[in-house]
């Protein structure tokens, strides 16, 4: 049986740094609060004229680099991001045109909140082990400063902007690469984090603009518990599929959207916070970005060598959630 693998992995951030203490200058808020009760001290705003889709693409650029291939060798293109360039078309085909991938190539969108970049791979790992394709970029991008209500304190100190992507490829080699996924999803909770307007449920409108309906809205006690929940039952599902015991894992790389979350789930799988991987202090919860940004980093840092196991998992509005094993 082949596998596939992550060939090249690259993330980008933007360099404009927003502090704690600069938003406390606009919100009620404090720096003490922000890092105690979500580990977050600052975050990336995107420039006005950088879209979802010019992230996309530097990150997309790495990723290929890393891999040592070039636009033209994709097939598969995959953005997945809850805040699009536009409605219509997808973020994808934007991604290809500039990018420069081949005319012809599949190019979508995906919507699953945090849980993005661990769908788009899952979608990938199918669509390549069928023949039918031969290499793949995913990518997970978001510009949420741009659906952020910033007088709102409660949702407003989270988010930040960033992308990360990967090059999937199919090799010969068995046991190797994205050995497990595994996707859930709880649409009990669709109404704990969402945004309210400019769908076709609640089009956009002079009313619902003034209402201030186009923002993030989250029910924040009721989401940290239900990540923490899906989170710790997908991972163990993942570890007895696999057979594994926790020390066998190198490294989890989880969304990075509270480490008060990710301590909780540290505690309950019984892991050591050393085995997690955190960038959220720089970077705060940047949705479907969070994984691939961290992955790359991890790598990096020189935190995943060949051989490891690494176990990556999301949880995200929707309320989606995955996880995914990969042996490097
Ligand atoms: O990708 C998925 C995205 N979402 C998440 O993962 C969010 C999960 N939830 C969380 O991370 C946490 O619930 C929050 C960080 C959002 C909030 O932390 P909390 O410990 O659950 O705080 P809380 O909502 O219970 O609020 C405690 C107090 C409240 O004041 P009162 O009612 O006790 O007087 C809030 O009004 O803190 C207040 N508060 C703030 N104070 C200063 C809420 N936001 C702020 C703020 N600065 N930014």
């Amino acid at each position: 049986m082949a596998s596939v693998i992550i060939a090249g992995v690259g993330s980008y951030a933007p360099e404009r740094i927003l502090t704690n203490e600069e938003l406390a200058k606009t919100v009620d808020t404090s720096d003490e609060w922000i890092r105690t009760r979500s580990g977050i001290g600052e975050r990336r705003i995107a420039g006005e004229n950088e879209a979802c889709s010019d992230m996309a693409v530097h990150a997309a650029r790495a990723a290929l680099a890393d891999a040592k291939m070039s636009a033209s060798d994709i097939d598969l293109l995959i953005v997945a991001t809850c805040t699009p360039d536009r409605p219509l078309p997808s973020t994808a085909c934007i991604v290809q045109h500039k990018l420069g991938v081949p005319a012809h190539t599949t190019c979508f969108d995906i919507s699953a909140a945090c849980s993005g970049f661990l769908y788009a791979m899952e979608i990938a790992y199918g669509m390549l082990i069928t023949n039918r394709y031969k290499r793949a970029l995913i990518i997970g991008a978001e510009k949420l400063s741009t659906i952020v209500d910033w007088s709102d304190r409660t949702t407003c100190v989270l988010f930040g902007d960033a992308a990360g992507a990967a090059v999937l490829t199919k090799v010969a080699q068995p046991g190797i690469g994205i050995i497990g996924s595994d996707l859930g999803a709880d649409g009990e909770f669709a109404d704990k984090l969402m945004i309210h307007a400019g769908g076709s449920s609640c089009p956009a409108s002079a009313q619902s603009v003034e209402a201030r309906q186009h923002f993030i809205r989250m029910n924040g006690k009721e989401v940290f518990k239900s990540a923490v929940r899906v989170m710790e039952t997908v991972c163990r599902e993942m570890m007895e599929q696999h057979q594994l015991t926790p020390d066998q894992i190198s490294l989890v790389i989880p969304h990075q959207a509270n480490i008060r979350i990710i301590e909780a789930l540290a505690g309950n799988l019984k892991l050591p916070m050393d085995k997690f991987f955190v960038n959220l202090d720089r970077y705060g919860n940047t949705s479907s970005a969070t994984i691939p940004l961290a992955l790359d980093e991890a790598r990096r840092s020189g935190r995943v060598k060949p051989g490891d196991l690494t176990l990556l998992v999301a949880f995200g509005a929707g309320l989606t959630y995955g996880a995914a094993l990969v042996r490097w």
